[in-house]
C-alpha cells in the first residue's frame, strides 16, 4: 500500500499531525529516529488507522506514493538539516519536503537553495496550535515553490483549521515566506501573552483579587471583543488545583519563563529591517528577566518595600472595565506591529505577503487566533498596500476612545511599582507613533556635535553640520 504522505519526527506536533491527516482519509507513512517512539505510536495513538510505520529512512521513503511528499516534524535547526541529508539521496527529482518545524527563516532560504540543486521541491510550512491544533486542525503558513504548495494543497486544507473564512492554510509567497510569517505569529504571542500576564499581576498584586475572581473576570473578556485563545486559556488555566496540594496551579507555578527563541528572532530581525516592535522585544526580556529569579530574591530584599499600597481605592468595577479596554488597546497595538513587520519583510524579501490572508489564516487553529483578527483582515481588504495598520481609519477608530484606559491602568499600577514592560513599551510605542515631532532633533544634535554626523533642517532642504563647540562660545559671547 503506497502512502499518500510521509511525516518524519512522531514526538508531540509531528503524531498528532500524521493522525489529523488520516483522519482526512488519507494513508500516512511515519519514521522517527528512535525506534521505539514509533513502535508506541503505532501500538497505542496508532492503532487500526491507516499508519505506516517505518523503521528505516529507505523503508519510509519506498512506502511513499512519487512524488513523494513529506513532512517533517523534527527539532528546529541542526536535526532538521541531519535529516534533510540523511533524505537527500533516497530521493527523486520532483519530490516535496515540507518542513512542518519551527525553522529560523533564514535557514529555510539555504534548505530550498540546496534542495533545488537536487532537483527536489521545498515547502517551508510554518504550523501554529500546539498538540491539540496538530491533531484537531492547525493554523499551516506556506512558503516556498508553489507548484509542490499546490500539489498537497488538498491535504494541507482538509487537516486545517476551519472558519467561517475557509481553511487556515495558505501559500503566501516565495522562499522562506511561510516560516517568516510564523516566526512573526510567534512574536506576536510572546507579546500577548506577557500583556496577558501583566493584567493578570495588576488584578492579584495591585487589586488582591482571588483566584476565582480573576477567572470569573478572563472567562467574560473572552465573551466580548477580547475573544481569543489565549484570553480563553488563561480563563480556563486559573481554575486548575494541584492534586497534591490543593493549591491553585498558578500559585504553585515558579515564576520562570522559559522560551525557544522564535521571540528573539523576531525582536533581532525587527532590529535588522528596522521596524519598531517595542511590544515583542519587551515580552522577550521580561522572559529574561523573570529567569533571574535568585537575583530578584536578593534585590527585592535590598529594594522592595513592605508597605506598597494596593489599588483597592479604586472602584473595583469600574476599574476592571478600564483594565479590558487597555488590554484590548495593547492587543491590537502588539498586532500592529507585527502586521507592520510582515509588511517591510514582504518587500525586503519579495515575498509578495498578502496580510488579508494572513490575518484570514490566523483567525482559526493557531495560537493568536482572535477575533479582532478579522478587523485586521477587512484594513488590508480595504487597502492591501497598508504599510502599518496605524494608518488605518478602521484601526485608530478602533483604538481611538481606548487608549486612555492603557495610559490610566499604567498610571494607576505604577503607583503601586507593578512592572508592565509590555503594557508600557505598547503605550509609548502609540504616544511616539502619533506624535508629529519628537525630540529626535536633539538625537541629530548629539551626534553631529560629536560625530558630525550631520543632520537635516525644518526650515530648509538639505543635508547640514555645525562646528558646535565653536559655536557654543560665539552664542554664549
Ligand atoms: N510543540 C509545539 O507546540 C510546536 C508548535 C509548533 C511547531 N513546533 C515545531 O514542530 C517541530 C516538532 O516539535 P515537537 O514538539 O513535536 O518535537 P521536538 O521536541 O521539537 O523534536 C523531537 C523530534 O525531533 C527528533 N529529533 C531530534 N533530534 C534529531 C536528530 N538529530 N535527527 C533526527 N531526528 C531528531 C526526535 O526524534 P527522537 O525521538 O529520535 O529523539 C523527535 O521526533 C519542531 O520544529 C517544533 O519547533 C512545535
Amino acid at each position: 500500500m503506497d502512502a499518500h504522505i510521509g511525516v518524519v519526527g512522531m514526538a508531540v506536533m509531528g503524531s498528532s499531525l500524521a493522525l489529523n491527516i488520516e483522519s482526512r482519509g488519507y494513508t500516512v507513512s511515519v519514521y522517527n529516529r528512535t525506534a521505539k517512539r514509533t513502535e508506541n505510536f503505532v501500538k497505542e495513538r496508532a492503532q487500526g488507522k491507516k499508519i505506516i510505520p517505518t523503521y528505516s529512512l529507505s523503508d519510509f521513503v519506498d512506502s511513499l506514493k512519487k512524488p513523494r511528499k513529506i513532512i517533517l516534524m523534527v527539532k528546529a535547526g541542526e536535526p532538521t538539516d541531519k535529516m534533510i541529508d540523511a533524505l537527500i539521496p533516497l530521493l527523486d527529482k520532483g519530490d516535496i519536503l515540507i518542513d512542518g518545524g519551527n525553522a529560523y527563516y533564514k535557514d529555510t532560504e539555504r534548505r530550498i537553495e540546496r534542495a533545488h540543486k537536487y532537483g527536489l521541491r521545498y515547502i517551508g510550512l510554518g504550523i501554529s496550535g500546539g498538540e491539540s491544533g496538530a491533531l484537531h486542525g492547525p493554523s499551516m503558513m506556506a512558503g516556498g515553490d508553489e507548484d509542490a504548495y499546490r500539489e498537497v494543497e488538498e491535504i494541507l486544507e482538509k487537516a486545517a483549521a476551519k472558519t467561517d473564512d475557509g481553511p487556515c492554510v495558505a501559500y503566501l509567497g516565495r522562499g522562506s515566506a511561510g516560516h517568516f510569517v510564523k516566526m512573526t505569529h510567534n512574536g506576536i504571542e510572546y507579546a500577548i501573552m506577557e500583556a496577558i500576564a501583566e493584567v493578570y499581576d495588576i488584578m492579584r498584586v495591585g487589586l488582591s483579587m482571588e483566584i476565582p475572581q480573576i477567572q470569573k473576570i478572563f472567562k467574560e473578556w473572552n465573551k466580548g471583543r477580547l475573544n481569543s485563545y489565549l484570553i480563553e486559556i488563561t480563563g480556563n488555566l486559573l481554575g486548575v488545583k494541584d492534586r497534591d496540594t490543593g493549591h491553585y496551579m498558578v500559585d504553585i507555578i515558579l515564576d520562570k519563563a522559559k522560551s525557544k527563541g522564535t521571540g528573539k528572532w523576531t525582536t533581532q530581525t525587527a532590529l535588522d529591517l528596522g521596524v519598531p516592535v517595542p511590544s515583542i522585544s519587551e515580552a522577550v526580556f521580561a522572559r529574561i528577566l523573570s529567569s533571574y529569579k535568585e537575583e530578584r530574591v536578593k534585590i527585592s530584599r535590598m529594594l522592595d518595600k513592605e508597605d506598597i499600597p494596593t489599588l483597592q481605592a479604586v472602584d473595583g468595577t469600574e476599574f476592571l472595565d478600564i483594565l479590558e479596554a487597555a488590554l484590548y488597546t495593547a492587543m491590537l497595538l502588539i498586532y500592529a506591529q507585527g502586521f507592520h513587520l510582515l509588511h517591510v519583510a514582504s518587500g525586503e524579501y519579495e515575498y509578495g505577503l498578502n496580510l488579508a490572508e494572513v490575518s484570514r489564516i490566523w483567525k482559526g487553529g493557531c495560537i493568536i487566533r482572535a477575533k479582532v483578527l478579522n478587523d485586521f483582515k477587512e484594513m488590508y481588504l480595504e487597502n492591501k498596500d497598508l504599510s502599518t495598520p496605524l494608518l488605518s481609519e478602521r484601526f485608530i477608530d478602533m483604538i481611538k476612545d481606548n487608549i486612555s484606559s492603557l495610559r490610566e491602568v499604567i498610571l494607576r499600577a505604577k503607583e503601586v511599582e507593578i512592572p508592565l514592560p509590555v503594557l508600557s513599551s505598547t503605550l509609548d510605542y502609540i504616544d511616539g507613533a502619533k506624535r508629529e515631532r519628537l525630540p529626535a532633533n536633539i538625537i541629530q544634535a548629539q551626534r553631529d556635535y560629536f560625530g558630525a554626523h550631520t543632520f537635516e533642517r525644518r526650515d530648509r532642504e538639505g543635508v547640514f553640520h555645525v562646528e558646535w563647540e565653536k559655536e557654543a562660545e560665539d552664542s554664549n559671547s
